[in-house]
């Protein structure tokens, strides 16, 4: 499919929309096998990974349920502000149930380490993520993902619901951004 305006402020497809299904296909039957007899709750923090998380889900071949979060650490920009408040809390109790965090990038670690600390303090049965991109590199807080997609080099990227100031998140597939987009 061609987004040409978007399109040409890509400077290189990083995973395609074929290759996305792939590994999100294989992740739903992961966790489909390893949640078998629990109480799966998908926690999908906004709004980065609602793609991954509407594909994810049709994934999973067992019951689960599903809700969402909103916490920012970036603001609008590329690099992480160092602040990450609630804007959007879950309206599920989360107290004995399995939480899945779903995630579009585990880049700092910096929304993610704050976001478990806040829902083990609710006492679910056990709480885990699933995140597509992962950029080890940039890690400065110290967790990791269960469930990964890709490794990603330290580049910015988006589509597939990562963006840049709001836009690209309906590109299909993930790219690398054109410095001189966000250098304007
Ligand atoms: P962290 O707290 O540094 O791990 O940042 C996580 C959040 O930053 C993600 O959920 C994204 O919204 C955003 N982010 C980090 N790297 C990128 C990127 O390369 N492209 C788009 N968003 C990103
Ligand atoms: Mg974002």
């Amino acid at each position: 499919m061609v987004h040409t305006e978007m399109d040409e402020d890509i400077l290189k497809v990083l995973i395609s929309e074929e290759e996305l299904k792939k590994c999100v296909q294989k992740m739903g039957e992961q966790i489909s096998r390893d949640y078998q007899g629990k109480d799966l709750l998908m926690v999908s923090v906004l709004k980065g990974s609602v793609v991954f998380m509407a594909d994810l889900m049709r994934a999973i071949t067992i019951p689960a349920k599903i809700d969402f979060m909103s916490v920012s650490s970036y603001g609008s920009g590329v690099k992480s502000s160092g602040v990450v408040k609630i804007i959007k809390d879950l309206d599920q109790q989360i107290e004995g149930r399995d939480l899945l965090i779903v995630e579009d990038i585990l880049d700092s670690g910096m929304t993610l380490s704050y976001l478990s600390k806040i829902l083990k303090a609710r006492n679910p049965r056990s709480i885990r993520i699933a995140t597509l991109l992962d950029k080890p590199e940039r890690r400065t807080a110290d967790i990791q993902a269960d469930y990964y997609g890709f490794q990603v080099p330290d580049a910015f990227v988006v589509g597939y619901g990562l963006d840049y100031n709001e836009t690209y998140r309906n590109l299909p597939y993930i790219g690398i951004l054109k410095p001189q987009v966000y250098q304007k």
